[in-house]
């Protein structure tokens, strides 16, 4: 059946300025790492990114390495975008990355010229597209020089093959170099992809607070703890959940005491009418560096509710206080 676009798509979610720059995202982004690989029905994961923009979400992440196996949610996507979203294509802000281990040898990873350049071409032809909107540096490499890492991105920039530029999980001392570097060269750093939820909140410590004075958008990521921000595992762990499905997580996070705290979170949102994948989101949103929240999903109905974190109350003191004991950076060991 031939896609057409929701006509209030516009009217269903707010838009934030990235930094100082002119490109305007939606307050929730969604990201392709995980449910978009070949493991998973094509027909589902068209409904999540359609039902997506249909929302509102305009802004797509990917990476190289994004599956199972690498490459297939850049592939799977790119089978959507031929089917379905082709018209839209400048109502969409794709994103893809480089940094992580793609191919055999040594330029398949980390942060040289070579790999970052030869990947992005891999990256639009698996995708079937011309450019990407937004290339990443997906993390830093301490065996490159950061102005080889920052001039291939300026390089893709000037060749056409992407329109803005981005970092990911660089530190706040990277950052402030990167930014600088890529000034030099006349190339704006748009964004920077952390990770950022209830358990884990280290750019707190200073990542943010740059982020804010150099006119950087921060898209955070991972924004529910991989699904242990939300009511997913308050009573078992199901078949179909990540914990059982992927190997980013394993049950062992499922312990007493990260059910105590997903608990009192979870009273905590049903006192306020959110779920607490709603109330996690809300909660992250509320921190001024961040530009959009850029969630996962596996169904269309998870999708549905963490989207009306969107336009939900922001959290009071009260609220903010009451979470804040529970809001434990680390939690059971979660991240290295
Ligand atoms: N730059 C990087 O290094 C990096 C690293 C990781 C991720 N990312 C980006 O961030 C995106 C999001 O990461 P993520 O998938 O870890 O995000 P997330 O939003 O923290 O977790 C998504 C998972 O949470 C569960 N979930 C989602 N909505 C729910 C709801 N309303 N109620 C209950 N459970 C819900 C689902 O788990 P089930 O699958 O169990 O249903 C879903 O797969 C990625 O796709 C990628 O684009 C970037």
């Amino acid at each position: 059946m031939v896609y057409h676009a929701a006509s209030d798509r516009y009217d269903a979610i707010p838009y934030r300025r990235s930094g100082r720059s002119g490109l305007l995202l939606p307050r929730i982004s969604l990201g392709l790492w995980n449910n978009f690989g070949d493991d998973r029905e094509l027909s589902v994961q068209r409904d999540i990114v359609l039902r997506a923009f249909d929302r509102g979400v305009t802004h797509i992440d990917l990476a190289n390495n994004y599956g199972p196996p690498p490459g297939s949610a850049e592939q799977n996507f790119g089978k959507i975008l031929a089917s379905d979203l082709r018209p839209y294509r400048d109502e969409l802000i794709i994103s893809s990355k480089a940094g992580f281990d793609m191919w055999a040898g040594p330029y398949g990873e980390w942060g040289s010229r070579k790999y970052l350049l030869a990947s992005l071409d891999q990256s639009l032809s698996r995708m079937g597209l011309d450019y990407v909107d937004i290339f990443y540096s997906h993390r830093f490499d301490p065996d490159t020089p950061l102005e080889e890492t920052m001039g291939a991105l300026a390089h893709a920039v000037q060749s056409g093959k992407a329109l803005y530029v981005g970092i990911s999980n660089y530190d706040e001392e990277q950052t402030r170099r990167a930014y600088a570097i890529l000034k030099d060269m006349g190339v704006t750093l748009l964004i920077h992809q952390p990770r950022y939820n209830l358990f884990d909140r280290r750019p707190e410590a200073g990542l943010f607070d740059a982020l804010v004075e150099l006119g950087v958008g921060g898209i955070v990521y991972s924004p529910l703890a991989q699904g242990l921000a939300t009511d997913r595992y308050l009573n078992g762990i199901p078949n179909d959940s990540r914990v059982r499905t992927a190997n980013w997580i394993d049950e062992n996070r499922i312990n007493d005491d990260y059910l105590a705290h997903a608990r009192a979170l979870n009273d905590i949102a049903q006192g306020r009418g959110q779920t607490l994948a709603q109330m996690a989101l809300t909660w992250t949103m509320r921190h001024p560096g961040v530009t959009s929240a850029l969630i996962g999903a596996s169904s269309v109905a998870q999708l549905d509710d963490s989207l009306k974190a969107a336009h939900a109350e922001p959290l009071s003191d009260e609220e903010l206080e009451a979470i804040e004991p529970h809001a434990i950076d680390q939690l059971v060991g979660l991240w290295s």
